[in-house]
């Protein structure tokens, strides 16, 4: 025999350097108090069920109390020699109260106390991540309705294509979060599963009581499969695989924002809290937090992908394996949270300059669909329009003269169908303003949709 928790059959040891590499200690101690939660609850069952005597119960209650003071206390040291978090809080139960702590086990397998464990980890946080999104949420409608009517170029192949407003753009967003915020929330369901009772992998002899364990945790649904049960990490996949598009949301988000602050675009310019200078250029103010986010969504996709790999032909049940499922959770999490304050704050304090905005907006001949949509309606075909349009435009350009300062009879030599209306249709502010479609940047649009946003907001 070897000392280590399970060393009953072993009669040689293992080198220190090879515990090392096993061992999950370094990472899995941040489920710490999952780990002791999740056993409170589960002695608490022995106890009521008489699986164990209640003062024995009892007695592993109170040690487990007394661990979750340490642990708040910072005075509880891992060793790497107790492998991970579940045998090194088993062993310093020992420690405390003696041999019943080995009670504690009776029903239980690490296979199922790892999995609940994880399980509990990411249900205490997730509400965090909906926080997060929901406050940035917040930013964008508040901002959007200050914008509602800020006119921008609007792009397609990052060629001018459409004026639109930057609170219809900052709604945009609004909506790929709220997406992201729902798939958190679904993600909830089945993280809201617990394991804990399927032992090893096949169930037990033991008559627990798995209802009351999954009442105690306050889980909403227990697993009804031994083997699922121990080898599911779907709700970590789903987890991870949120974490990915909400990050892809952000970068491009931050791209965008970045080539904004460019001296060749100005259309904003960033806080001076969130941007850095350069050690050598003393003029530099750079989009440092922006970056770093786009940078770490590449992080968060090899997250994903590193546990897909992971999982993908891992027989059932329990596998080592699995240990690889814990870092990329924890860090996707750090993460993603870190990453939506930043952008929070970011957009919250960011100066935009509407000028800038509009005038990108006067020469760009962004209003040629504006000149074929107004020879629409006064019957001319659109398709003919379009080409009547695109060669006043290469004449506009030739000559640089744009279509709004074309002599009205240059445009009538093009289409006859053409009157002095037309200059009023010819504005940025008319082209926002006729897009009333559903979903259309129109300024009356922006600020019901704001309202819409808010509504939703309201009940998070
Ligand atoms: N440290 C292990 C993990 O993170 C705990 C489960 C170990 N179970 C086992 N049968 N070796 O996955």
């Amino acid at each position: 025999m070897t000392d280590k928790l399970w060393g009953g059959r072993f009669t040689q040891k293992a080198a220190a350097w090879v515990d090392k590499f096993g061992a999950s200690i370094g990472f899995d101690q941040a489920m710490a108090h999952e780990d002791l939660e999740g056993s409170l609850a589960h002695v608490a069952m022995l106890g009521k069920t008489g699986i164990i005597p209640q003062k024995d119960a009892d007695a592993i209650t109170d040690g487990l109390h007394q661990l979750q003071q340490k642990l708040d206390a910072g005075e509880l040291h891992f060793t790497i020699a107790n492998e991970d978090i579940h045998l090194n809080l088993e062993s310093m139960l020992t420690d405390l109260i003696g041999p019943v702590a080995g009670k504690l086990h009776t029903a239980r397998s690490r296979n199922d106390q790892v999995a609940t464990d994880l399980h509990l980890w990411l249900k205490h946080r997730l509400p965090e991540i909906k926080s997060a999104i929901s406050d940035l949420q917040s930013v964008l409608v508040e901002k959007a309705d200050e914008h509602a009517g800020t006119i921008m170029p609007g792009y397609t192949h990052m060629q001018h294509a459409q004026p639109i407003t930057y609170g219809h753009y900052l709604l945009a967003y609004f909506e790929m979060f709220q997406r992201d915020y729902e798939r958190f929330e679904f993600n909830q369901k089945h993280t809201d599963i617990l394991p804990l009772g399927a032992a090893a992998l096949a169930g037990t002899t033991f008559p627990i009581d798995r209802e009351f364990v999954a009442e105690q945790l306050g889980f909403d649904a227990v697993y009804h499969n031994s083997l699922d049960a121990v080898s599911d990490r779907d709700f970590a996949l789903e987890f991870l695989s949120n974490a990915a598009i909400l990050m892809q949301h952000l970068s491009r988000l931050a791209e965008e924002l970045i080539l904004w602050c460019t001296y060749e675009f100005n259309y904003i310019e960033m806080s001076d809290a969130f941007s850095t200078g350069s050690s050598i250029m003393p003029q530099k103010k750079n989009a440092d937090f922006a970056e770093l986010t786009r940078g770490k969504t590449g992080r968060v996709y090899g997250a994903l992908m590193g546990l897909l790999t992971t999982m993908k032909a891992i027989p059932l049940a329990y596998n080592k394996d699995m240990q690889e499922d814990k870092e990329p959770i924890f860090d996707a999490f750090d993460t993603i949270l870190g990453s939506v304050h930043i952008f929070s704050g970011m957009i919250e304090s960011l100066t935009v300059h509407p000028e800038k905005m509009h005038d990108a907006t006067i020469n760009d001949f962004s209003n040629a669909t504006e000149l074929a949509d107004y020879l629409a309606t006064k019957g001319v075909p659109f398709r003919q329009a379009h080409e009547i349009v695109g060669e006043l435009v290469l004449k506009g350009i030739q000559t640089k003269t744009s279509l709004q300062d074309m002599p009205l009879a240059e445009l009538q030599q093009a289409a006859p169908q053409i009157e002095e209306d037309v200059y009023t249709e010819l504005s940025s502010e008319a082209a926002v303003n006729r897009r009333t479609s559903l979903g259309g940047t129109a300024v009356s649009n922006v600020k019901k949709e704001v309202k819409r946003a808010q509504g939703i907001l309201a009940q998070h």
